[in-house]
């Protein structure tokens, strides 16, 4: 058997090894308290999953979705909640499409969009999906750093100008995976300015807009006049609802980037099932996730507050999972990551992982499985405090 030379371009897949780690210290026994993978801990909604029963009793929905873009209810449900979410009126019958779930059409939006010899440019850190698929697509990622200093908000018109002109594509993902940072009205503006100037379509990953804290309410790059010609941005229900492993979410804007990805699509997949298609749009204009985000935010306080008490100066996020925690002296990404896991049992990912600016960092997530109410956070600082060697 011989492998395609292009599985060669990309490292190990970032929470398999992750995964592999965890594994390995649960099989030898020890007590670890896994910050690792932003994966909702809490249940599904009860009345999303009654839902579903409900639409997976109906024998149509079992067969292939011969739709083009999704089931028309589904698509109708999006375009009302954008409305009333975000004040964006959509066509549902060519700014929306269905996928199965954000990472998904992220990935496939590469092949897209990218020939060999094109260039992505791609945040960096950042979401591990969207290089590998530049590269897998053969084309050549440029990574444009996300710095503290600018609160992890790239200056685009930085970019060399050479870079530029054989980009294709954006990658954009506020609020941001790994670093917790959201993007203002502002900043969105800069990037529709920018695509309309270069030509670059712009992919935006929206996939934590339901996940803000304190009344943070995430804009979308669509409430901007004229994104819709030169974006798409991504949604899913993973992170909104608890549904990681439903698979179910949707690319809206342009409707001509959404007709190319979608030529990969129907090559490549059939479709979400339309029961949890159907039922997703119901979700998304019906049901609430109150108390899971209530305990994301408890655990938040818990976590910000304990590190800080240790040493560390840290904002707490606005929005997403992620505390993104830059690395002591005397430690890269790597080996504080290595002493967490070794000599105090917790479980961060390396932000190298994201990306060479992600060294400095680690992110931890706050999707505790088994913890409460921020005990087991307590609990992970507390052995930070005891078994770490923290020189300030
Ligand atoms: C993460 O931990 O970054 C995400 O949960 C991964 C994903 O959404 O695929």
């Amino acid at each position: 058997m011989q492998r395609a030379k292009r599985l060669g371009l990309i490292p190990p897949y970032l929470f398999g090894e992750i995964a592999k780690m965890k594994a390995a210290a649960i099989a030898e026994g020890r007590d670890l308290i896994d910050l690792g993978i932003g994966d909702p801990d809490q249940p599904t909604p009860a009345n999303i999953i009654d839902k579903l029963t409900e639409f997976s009793h109906d024998p149509s929905t079992h067969r292939y979705d011969e739709s083009n873009m999704g089931p028309t209810e589904f698509l109708a449900d999006v375009a009302k909640w954008f409305q009333g979410r975000f004040g964006v009126t959509l066509d549902p019958t060519c700014e929306i499409l269905e996928l199965i779930g954000s990472k998904e059409g992220l990935a496939h939006a590469a092949w897209a969009f990218i020939d060999p010899g094109d260039v992505a440019l791609v945040p960096d850190p950042a979401y591990t999906v969207v290089k590998v698929n530049t590269l897998l697509a053969g084309g050549t990622p440029y990574e444009f750093p996300l710095l503290a200093e600018n609160n992890f908000l790239p200056d685009l018109f930085a970019i060399p100008g050479d870079v530029v002109k054989k980009a294709k594509i954006l990658y954009l993902n506020y609020p941001n995976n790994p670093t917790g940072a959201v993007a203002t009205r502002e900043f969105f503006q800069q990037a529709v300015n920018f695509a309309r100037e270069t030509g670059v379509l712009i992919l935006h990953d929206c996939a934590y807009s339901e996940a803000g804290f304190d009344d943070y309410k995430a804009p979308s790059i669509m409430e901007i006049e004229g994104a819709k010609d030169v974006a798409i941005e991504f949604h899913s229900l993973s992170k909104t609802f608890n549904m990681t492993g439903w698979r179910i979410g949707f690319a809206v804007g342009s409707p001509e980037a959404l007709r190319a990805l979608n030529t990969i699509k129907g090559n490549v997949d059939s479709k979400a099932f339309a029961a949890i298609a159907l039922t997703a749009g119901w979700a998304l204009n019906h049901a609430r996730n109150d108390d899971a985000m209530a305990l994301l935010k408890r655990r938040r306080d818990v976590l910000v507050d304990g590190l800080n008490r240790l040493g560390w100066n840290l904002k707490k996020p606005e929005a997403t999972f992620y505390v993104w925690l830059p690395v002591p002296p005397g430690y890269t990404s790597a080996t504080f990551a290595k002493a967490l896991l070794e000599k105090a049992d917790v479980l961060s990912i390396p932000g190298l992982g994201y990306g060479p600016h992600g060294d400095g960092y680690v992110r931890m997530s706050l999707t505790v499985s088994g913890d409460k109410n921020g005990e087991m956070l307590e609990e992970a600082v507390r052995r930070i405090e005891k078994n770490v060697e923290l020189k300030w």
